[in-house]
């Protein structure tokens, strides 16, 4: 029997009502920092022992976050998860350094949207930023990310990447970029299950 979930919805919507007014948003938050940034975390720490131990004995032990573009460039409507995801990152990233040596590699994977079930419910397409890529393509990318030993692997379609670029350079032109789209934005996400 599959366990009872909390559910959980995007996004910013939790974090635009007031903390204190009792909402069920408050509780998927609660949810979506738990599954997407504390599950990760304490995962790892059980499964370090035996990394450790791959890595020393063959020296091709691997540990893969699987992240978001939204971990990298802060997108409207999703703020707790975009939380959550930067906060995956800067995890590995801390841990890659902590293995140094030791022949565990660690890469943190920044898919763009990708067709799975976990966008079912999300209005937003290609106009807002939001065209799905296959499955297929991200894990062939995934893969071969992993062959060539990279630590981060990008998986978003060129004109996410441009955004990614833009935000780094001037992240203030990426706001006035949005802000027109921001409530069309909005309406299309307000009912996404982000996971
Ligand atoms: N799809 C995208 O556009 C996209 C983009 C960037 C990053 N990602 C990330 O990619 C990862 C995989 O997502 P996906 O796209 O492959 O979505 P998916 O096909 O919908 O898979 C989501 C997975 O999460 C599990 N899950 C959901 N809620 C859970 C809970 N409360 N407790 C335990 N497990 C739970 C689901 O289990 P069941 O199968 O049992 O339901 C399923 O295995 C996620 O970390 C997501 O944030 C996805």
């Amino acid at each position: 029997m599959r366990p009872k979930r909390s559910p959980i919805r995007s996004s910013t919507m939790p974090s635009a009502t007031s903390s204190t007014s009792p909402s069920p948003y408050v509780a998927d938050i609660h949810a979506m920092i738990r599954l997407n940034l504390l599950a990760p975390i304490l995962a790892t720490r059980a499964a370090l022992p035996y990394l450790r131990a791959a890595g020393a004995q063959h020296g091709h032990a691997a540990l893969v976050g699987i992240a978001s573009a939204s971990g990298l460039v802060g997108t409207p409507y999703y703020a707790t998860y975009a939380a959550t995801k930067a906060g995956l990152a800067r995890f590995d990233e801390a841990l890659r350094r902590e293995l140094y040596g030791s022949g565990i590699h660690v890469a943190t994977v920044f898919p763009g949207p990708v067709d799975t079930p976990m966008m079912a419910t999300t209005q937003a397409g290609p106009d807002l930023g939001y065209g799905l890529r296959p499955v297929d393509d991200v894990v062939a990318e995934i893969v071969a990310g992993l062959e060539g030993r990279q630590i981060d692997i990008n998986t978003q379609l060129p004109e996410r990447r441009a955004m990614e670029d833009l935000n780094a350079r001037d992240p203030l032109a990426v706001d006035a970029a949005l802000a027109p789209k921001l409530a069309e934005l909005r309406a299309a996400v307000s009912r996404h299950r982000s996971i």
